[in-house]
């Protein structure tokens, strides 16, 4: 099987093929998403609130995210692997921003990094694509600005902002942004964008006019995540089956039902008696 590059996407966009990409933060989450046939991988900061427990994305550093993505790296070949830029780094100087950016392909092993944001980040995406680093970009719902958005909300409803996520859409495109994710918009915009770019639109929340879709492992496979947003579905309960799993084992080990036989290893015979002899 051939790796997933920017051509490949470049020509499933161009013949209707539909991207599909998945978060994954570890070694197995990678494996799997491999092994299912995923394009991309991303390494989202999604990972601060489904895998570390903070309430935001906020919180997550670049060290946490070179960590993260170092263990995806080990584990999927194929799909392309995206790094999310964490919170502010996207807004620091050039050279802070392609330091932060290097770093997750040197050491973690991405292919690319994702940045939020549209107009602010237009500079950040251009000095990254100019230094090599591919750059997707994300728009409408952008989750590092949740305290700036009022919470976790739609974007794009009314005229002025549905116009604004059009024209940055076309400006990621020409600073060089290989994709755009678009995060919670109505599906008529999110439609009408990705027939007005060439590059691939992946949606979430976004509806079916996109050129593919990404949803959250622990929403999708229902992993612990909690509550997940209404555009969510849910594709297995891998939580409710890990439960149940960890509550047989600890009904096993409290009345003695394991170790059973299969699963202990016995002494030679004779070497007991003669232990005490
Ligand atoms: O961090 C993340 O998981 C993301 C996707 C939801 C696009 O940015
Ligand atoms: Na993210």
């Amino acid at each position: 099987e051939k790796t997933v590059t920017l051509r490949t996407l470049r020509r499933m966009k161009k013949e209707g093929e539909r991207i599909a990409m998945v978060t994954a933060y570890d070694y197995p989450s990678a494996r799997l998403a491999e092994e299912a046939g995923t394009d991309i991988i991303l390494v989202g900061d999604s990972l601060g609130m489904v895998v570390l427990g903070y309430d935001s994305t906020v919180p997550v550093t670049l060290e946490e995210m070179l960590h993260h993505t170092k263990a995806v790296t080990r584990g999927a070949r194929r799909p392309l692997v995206v790094t999310d830029l964490p919170f502010l780094t996207a807004h620091l100087s050039k050279d802070d921003v392609l330091r932060a950016a290097g770093r997750l392909m040197q050491e973690g092993g991405a292919r690319a990094v994702k940045i939020e944001g549209g107009e602010e980040v237009l500079s950040a995406v251009r000095s990254c694509v100019a230094a090599g680093i591919p750059v997707m970009a994300h728009i409408g719902l952008t989750p590092q600005s949740v305290h700036q958005l009022g919470g976790y909300l739609i974007q794009g409803r009314e005229l002025e902002s549905a116009r604004r996520l059009i024209h940055e859409a076309k400006q990621l495109e020409e600073a060089g942004a290989f994709a755009v994710v678009l995060e919670c918009v109505p599906e008529e915009l999110a439609e009408s964008i990705a027939q007005t770019v060439s590059i691939p639109v992946i949606g979430i929340g976004a509806g079916r006019g996109c050129d593919g879709q990404v949803l959250v492992y622990h929403d999708l496979l229902q992993y612990g995540a909690g509550s997940s947003p209404s555009f969510v579905k849910v594709f297995s309960q891998t939580g409710q089956s890990a439960l149940s799993g960890l509550q047989s084992y600890v009904e096993e080990v409290r009345s003695g039902a394991f170790p059973s036989e299969e699963h202990v290893f016995p002494l030679k015979s004779g070497v007991l008696e003669r232990l005490y002899g």
